[in-house]
């Protein structure tokens, strides 16, 4: 049994990797540039880019299951699923498993209607956002400054989407349904950069942003700060620059049912709790320390 693994060198593609592997698996990790990537040893590595489907042949070549990323450029849904999903049906695969956000492009249609058994994977925030967003900023000035410090969600370690992937692609029972991946608990920036000053025992503060600091900080070209979840938002939604700080504050002040609803899905496939933000900072927390010792 061969599983190809798509995003296999981003945040959770890595952790599909990690987890097939713990089970000895067969692995094959696509990436667009086997010179760059780095993947642990016994991975092999397929060369090819998922928007030119006709280029993956031998990546599906002997493939049973494949799990896919829906978005091929930026985090723009993919316009080839059709070409996708036909490729993987002829290469024989039974399962599929994708990894989607807020938009469905035409990857998730084209599956639905294939003979494929497939399974998608909503995850919420990932957990690693906060180092993406926060690391920078807390390892230099023991600070997180945005607005909304009281917002809500339930942020899901990529390990447990992860390891949801990996149990979906080699066990039976989870053909046709969408997993809707949360953490354990619903939490606020504010919380969270308590816990990650609890993990690392640094002094560590949110600060809280007006919009209006928001608006004057924030729309200084280069000076926006870096903004995972953010970003991907309004990559995929195709906004518009100058749009970027209003839809930022309008989708961190509005609140949002979605974000605060948790869900069992991660126990249910892998049999224990998600992983608490807790752990994932006890485990991060050495990025989190200074770069330069004051
Ligand atoms: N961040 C969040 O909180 C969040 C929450 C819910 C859902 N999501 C969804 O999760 C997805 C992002 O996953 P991620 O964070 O794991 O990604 P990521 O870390 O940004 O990594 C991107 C991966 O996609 C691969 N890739 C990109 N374009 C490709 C192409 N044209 N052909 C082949 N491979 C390509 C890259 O491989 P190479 O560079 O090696 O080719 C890399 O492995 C998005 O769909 C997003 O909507 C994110």
């Amino acid at each position: 049994m061969t599983v190809l693994v798509t995003g296999a060198t981003g945040t959770v593609g890595r952790q599909v990797v990690r987890h097939l592997l713990e089970q000895g698996r067969k692995v094959r990790a696509l990436t667009r540039d086997p010179g760059r990537a780095v993947l642990p040893y016994g991975v092999e590595v397929a060369a090819g880019d998922l928007t030119d489907a006709a280029g993956l042949e031998a990546a599906f070549d002997g493939v049973t299951a494949v799990h896919l990323i829906n978005f091929g450029v930026g985090y723009r849904p993919l316009a080839n699923g059709r070409d996708i999903v036909a490729l993987a049906e002829r290469a024989g695969v039974g399962k599929a498993t994708v990894l989607g956000g807020w938009q469905e492009g035409t990857l998730e249609p084209a599956v639905r209607a294939s003979g494929l058994e497939w399974t998608f994977l909503r995850p919420m925030q990932f957990m690693a956002n906060f180092l993406n967003d926060w690391g920078e900023s807390l390892r230099t000035t023991g600070r997180v400054r945005e607005p909304y410090g009281d917002r809500q969600s339930p942020p899901v370690d990529e390990y447990d989407i992860g390891a949801v992937a990996a149990a979906v692609l080699t066990q039976d029972g989870h053909g046709g349904r969408s997993y809707h991946l949360t953490g354990p608990e619903v939490l606020t920036p504010r919380r969270m950069v308590a816990i990650i000053a609890e993990a690392t025992g640094r002094d560590l503060r949110f600060e809280e942003l007006t919009p209006d600091q928001v608006r004057r900080e924030w729309s200084v070209p280069g000076r926006r700060p870096p903004l995972s979840l953010f970003r991907a938002f309004a990559e995929a939604a195709g906004a518009d620059e100058a749009d970027l700080v209003e839809s930022l504050l309008r989708m961190y002040g509005t609140p949002n049912e979605y974000a605060t609803t948790l869900t069992d899905h991660v126990e249910q496939v892998v049999g224990r709790p998600p992983r608490t933000f807790a752990q994932w900072a006890a485990e991060q927390a050495h990025h989190f320390l200074p770069t330069n010792p004051r």
